[in-house]
């Protein structure tokens, strides 16, 4: 282990406030993806006050890289961090909750972004002693499709790049946890949009009708078909119809049904076999009933798929830097995550700092209104980010 690693605790231990400020401050300021505008600032800012020879670009209007180089020779590793929150009314009562209505850091990316900043600056610091380069990655728009990877790797972020991490906390893990996987580790999420047609008229004379309500209810029925009867079982996927809207008043058939849903799979050929599937149940069923249909799939994110090398030795540091009972082998989660953009251009490994506290409780799912993180997990994540930085561009 490196001379600079055996002061690591007492180095992290004297960003911690700091980080836990970063991420409050974040907190309190959320923005929406895409409108990152003041918190790209903030972290663009935050870099450049920590002096040094930190190369800070804006690689897109509200992202931030942070270029690292250091004194001894080795690989290049990106470090990823998202930034954006999502459009959702906080129920928190604490003093650092959200100013902006109706928008909330409720998936924990102020704690990543906080988390990226101590990285920073603790590795500016040992920068003689730094092998290769960090690429600090704080990207926007995670959250919305198309999201905010794709804009960075297209506009040149992963150039050079030789390996890529990023950290999610994670709330059904426990603080002081942390979970990794190797191979597939989270789904790619798709969207479909169907539209059922029938005809339209008085609800006490259905025959003179094509009732799309009791049309599109077979639909839905009929759909759950697909993963429980076509697809093989251990083959996991999820086909959820999540929003169904159509009709007006007690009196009146509808003449069209809307619907929206999403599918989640990780074998990249189910992403065309499914929508043949449900395209064939759709036509099926509102042919036998006379009623039409429009399909629309959309493709979303790429699984995340953890590189099996890189992993096992991200693993065996954490190990070495934790120790075997904090470092755990997660499964899978059928969630999405444009992190799988940057796997494209280099083998990656997303991982799960755990942030759930029963004491405190801090149990709330991510997306939830009630949602936070125990700040007691940040550190955690600037102490492994910098142990994985070491270990992954050391020239071994
Ligand atoms: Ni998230």
């Amino acid at each position: 282990m490196s001379v600079m690693l055996e002061d690591l605790e007492s180095r992290v231990e004297s960003v911690k406030e700091e980080v836990i400020g970063w991420r409050r401050y974040l907190h309190e300021n959320p923005e929406l993806s895409f409108q990152e505008e003041k918190t790209s600032q903030f972290i663009y800012d935050t870099l450049k006050s920590f002096g040094g020879n930190l190369e800070i670009t804006r690689p897109t209007p509200t992202s931030v890289v942070a270029k690292l180089k250091g004194g001894k020779p080795g690989r290049v590793l990106g470090v990823r961090a998202d930034m954006d929150a999502l459009p959702i009314t906080e129920e928190n009562s604490f003093e650092f909750k959200s100013k902006n209505d109706g928008v909330m850091h409720a998936c924990g990316h102020d704690g990543h972004t906080a988390m990226l900043l101590g990285t920073a600056k603790l590795l500016l610091a040992m920068q003689p002693d730094i092998p290769g380069e960090v690429r600090f990655i704080f990207q926007h728009a995670e959250e919305l499709f198309p999201g905010g990877a794709e804009e960075m790797v297209n506009a040149g972020v992963m150039e050079g790049v030789e390996q890529v991490i990023g950290i999610h906390l994670w709330s059904p893990l426990t603080v002081g946890k942390i979970g990794i996987r190797a191979g597939a580790f989270m789904a790619a999420p798709d969207t479909f949009y169907i539209t059922v047609k029938g005809k339209g008229g008085h609800a006490a004379q259905p025959q003179e009708t094509v009732d799309s309500i009791a049309v599109a209810a077979q639909v839905v029925t009929n759909l759950q078909h697909v993963v429980s009867r076509n697809l093989d079982p251990v083959d996991p996927a999820v086909l959820s119809v999540t929003k169904f809207v159509g009709g007006t008043t007690h009196n009146v058939i509808p003449g069209s049904v809307e619907m929206m849903g999403t599918v989640r799979s990780f074998r990249p050929e189910l992403r065309t076999e499914v929508p043949a599937l449900m395209e064939r149940v759709i036509k099926g069923v509102t042919d036998a009933h006379g009623a039409t249909y429009t399909f629309k799939y959309e493709r979303g994110y790429r699984p995340v798929i953890n590189d099996e090398a890189v992993t096992e030795k991200l693993r065996e540091c954490l190990v070495e830097a934790f120790s075997e009972s904090v470092v755990q082998e997660l499964p899978p989660t059928m969630g999405g995550e444009d992190f799988s953009a940057y796997q494209q251009k280099a083998p990656g490994v997303f991982f799960y700092v755990g942030a759930r506290n029963e004491e405190k409780d801090i149990v709330y799912p991510h997306h939830h209104p009630r949602f936070t993180v125990d700040e007691t997990a940040l550190p955690i994540g600037v102490k492994a980010f910098i142990h994985a930085v070491f270990k992954l561009n050391s020239e071994e």
